[in-house]
């Protein structure tokens, strides 16, 4: 299939037919949160799947059970996708936990408390990659490099990585905003895990937070057939070409991007983010 055949253009974004139909769509634009809603948000490919495993259990005090009932795509549902109304949402008990791929400006209004996960981008790129050779809903990326261009371009679905993560850096509503890296999470998971709980004015013993940081390690999560989209049959994910959890590192597109393609990243990310004044762990390296 074609991409035209694949991809549909919601409001300027690329996204997959199969996953977003103008039924789910606007059933995510009609969406009416409520104050104590929880949304995860990110880029695709940011850590979304890491999140879904720590906030259920930060929520529910570290019972294993709430990560281990339902996939995680029911549990911390994506509201843009086609399955989100068939979850009952309105009849869910709160605090509702919720993820979407929204960029800020094209969120549904009314909502309030959001853990906005940012990545690195190259190693955004460099997991996109191998996913959409794994997802039949997705093109097949083709060359690295081309497809590099197409990431750097926004030509990939959800868009431009440095539009997302501009709109969310200028939200209006910060108090109510938690930014938080995958590379925070991978440095120190237990600190991560505690920032996050507090955030969500969750008061948690260290020895949960422990435990809680230790379930949702790589090695632990990949594990838990709830989270590492074994669930899923192969013809939407083929995990014999690449794992869903497939490396769960930071800096791996040191191993995958020529010296060429690096340095053209670099170059386009220091002009698209020339206007961004603070700092990320990946540009401290
Ligand atoms: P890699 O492909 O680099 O391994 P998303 O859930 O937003 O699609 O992001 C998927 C990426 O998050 C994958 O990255 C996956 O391995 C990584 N990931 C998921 N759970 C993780 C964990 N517990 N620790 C580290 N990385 C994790």
């Amino acid at each position: 299939m074609t991409e035209a055949e694949m991809y549909s253009v919601y409001k300027g974004l690329l996204v997959p037919s199969l996953l977003y139909t103008p039924e789910s769509l606007k059933y995510f634009e009609e969406f009416v949160f409520r104050p104590d809603d929880i949304i995860i948000v990110t880029y695709p490919k940011s850590g979304t799947t890491w999140t879904q495993e720590i906030v259920p259990l930060i929520m529910s005090g570290g019972d294993p059970a709430s990560v281990e009932t339902l996939p995680n795509w029911e549990r911390v549902p994506w509201l843009e996708e086609i399955q989100a109304c068939t979850f009952n949402l309105q009849q869910r008990a709160s605090p509702r936990m919720l993820t979407t791929h929204s960029p800020y400006n094209m969120m549904p209004p009314s909502f309030f408390e959001v853990i906005y996960v940012m990545r690195n981008p190259k190693d955004v790129f460099v997991s996109s990659f191998f996913y959409h050779r794994t997802a039949s809903f997705l093109v097949n990326p083709g060359p690295q490099t081309d497809f590099l261009h197409k990431f750097l371009d926004g030509k990939v679905f959800f868009g431009s990585w440095f539009d997302h993560v501009k709109s969310w850096l200028k939200a209006e509503d910060k108090e109510h905003i938690m930014h938080i890296s995958y590379e925070e999470m991978i440095l120190d998971l237990k600190d991560s895990v505690g920032r996050i709980a507090q955030f969500l004015n969750k008061s948690l013993d260290p020895e949960v937070i422990e435990k809680i940081a230790d379930r949702c390690l790589f090695k632990n999560m990949k594990n838990n057939n709830m989270s590492n989209y074994s669930a899923v049959p192969r013809e939407f994910m083929d995990q014999t070409k690449s794992e869903f959890l497939r490396k769960g590192i930071a800096g791996d597109w040191e191993n995958q991007l020529t010296v060429a393609e690096a340095e053209h990243f670099d170059f386009v990310y220091k002009d698209k983010m020339k206007d961004v004044k603070c700092k990320f762990v990946w540009d401290l390296k």
